[in-house]
């Protein structure tokens, strides 16, 4: 078969991408490893910047997120003896969205759905074939054991971390770099309500925590633990009593609850260079992956596919090659000033090394608090940059 654009991955950037393509009038076919269920039920990240959020209103995918969305103006920072909020909105005018991944994956999944868009599901033996020529190619094995190709006009990599696409591009001409940090996230999802209004940040000696929160009625934690931890050593009473430990205040109380899930994830950064070859481009996951305690990786893929989309249609409808030439000079301004974020954000709160780095950690912490201009840069960096240039004069 044939189509227009030929998408690997249906997680948040190829679902979006789909979108924002067919509004311009784009066809695509999406080809997709897993099934449909399975990519709805995978639990991931919760913030959304309000730059996302406009975009994916404008792509026609907001109407849940707009009433079930939860308005934070800022976060708390934390480390024994206090906790201090940090007022995004004070600083920066602008707000952050609780809206779980799995919601927006869901919202996006229905809405191509509705608008009759081609995906194959439970695909295997995906392959890139022809990316550096006008006439690219992907092959698989469709879900009734079928072999498939799809001849495109342009193929997007959206298949995450693991995915195949980025092969595609020769080993002579891609760069990777990769950051393997010494710790790791056990992640919790819980039957409580949250017991902050908006998520709290917690330096402690024990290491890190994180509460954040899916809704009223769900919260979400993360406690940072060694790479090598199993989670079957880590009971609900261990999670909950290493919880109350870390987020503890005098006067406050962390409220406990029927654990929904639990696991260990990694922690990395991640980022291959370049985002296109010929006709093959990369975007989200595919492309970077950065650690977690910046909440930055759901939205850098939004922002990937909110420069990809515009880019692939001026080459596509208006035959102009412009923006896709600087596409990936484009995304990875922003994938490097979110990637140096997170990092800066993991290992201010992330307890690692000695005593004297324990000290170096409080001492920014305690910045961040007393200086405005450093909490206006956490601020801008959390709260999110604009989307396509801007973020820095370079
Ligand atoms: N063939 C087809 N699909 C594949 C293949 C393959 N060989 N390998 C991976 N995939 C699919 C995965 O099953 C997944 O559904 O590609 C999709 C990639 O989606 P994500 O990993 O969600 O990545 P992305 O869409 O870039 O969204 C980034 O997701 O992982 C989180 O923290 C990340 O919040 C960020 C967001
Ligand atoms: C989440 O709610 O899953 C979440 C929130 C903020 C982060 C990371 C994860 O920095």
């Amino acid at each position: 078969m044939r189509t227009r654009v030929a998408i690997i991955g249906s997680g948040p950037a190829g679902l979006l991408l789909s979108q924002l393509l067919d509004l311009a009038g784009i066809e695509s076919v999406i080809v997709e490893r897993q099934s449909a269920d399975h990519v709805k039920s995978r639990i991931r990240a919760g913030i959304l910047e309000s730059a996302s959020v406009d975009l994916l209103r404008r792509a026609g995918v907001a109407d849940r997120l707009d009433r079930a969305a939860i308005e934070h103006r800022g976060i708390y920072l934390q480390w024994p003896g206090r906790r201090q909020h940090l007022d995004f909105t004070e600083l920066t005018g602008q707000a952050v969205y609780v809206y779980g991944q799995t919601e927006l994956t869901a919202d996006l999944m229905a809405v191509r759905e509705k608008a009759g868009q081609l995906a194959f599901y439970e695909a295997t033996d995906v392959a890139v074939h022809d990316a550096d020529t006008d006439r690219p190619s992907i092959t698989f094995v469709d879900a009734t054991g079928a072999a498939r190709r799809v001849d495109a006009e342009v193929v997007v990599g959206c298949d995450g971390y693991h995915g195949p696409s980025k092969q595609a591009i020769p080993v002579g001409l891609r760069q990777t770099v990769e950051r393997a940090y010494p710790f790791a996230w056990l992640g919790v999802l819980a039957q409580v309500p949250p017991s902050t209004d908006e998520l709290i940040y917690a330096w402690h000696p024990n290491g890190f925590a994180l509460h954040s929160m899916r809704s009223e009625q769900v919260s979400r934690f993360y406690l940072q633990v060694d790479p090598s931890e199993r989670i079957e050593d880590w009971s609900d009473d261990r999670i909950w009593d290493e919880l109350s430990t870390r987020l503890a205040l005098d006067g406050w109380t962390l409220r406990t609850g029927p654990i929904l899930e639990k696991s260990v994830l990694p922690m990395r950064s991640f980022v291959t260079t370049p985002m296109r070859h010929g006709r093959l481009f990369l975007a989200g996951d595919a492309a970077h992956i950065v650690p977690p305690t910046g909440a930055k990786g759901l939205n850098l893929a939004i922002a990937d596919v909110a420069v990809l989309a515009p880019a692939l249609t001026a080459l596509l409808r208006d035959g102009s090659t412009g923006p896709a030439d600087a596409y990936s000079d484009t995304a990875l301004r922003r994938v490097w000033r979110s990637t140096h974020f997170s990092w800066w954000m993991t290992t201010m709160l992330h307890r690692h090394g000695d005593d004297f780095d324990a000290q170096l950690q409080l001492s920014q912490l305690r910045r961040v608090i007393d200086s405005p201009s450093a909490a206006r840069e956490l601020a801008e960096n959390y709260a999110g940059l604009p989307i396509a240039g801007g973020e820095d004069r370079g």
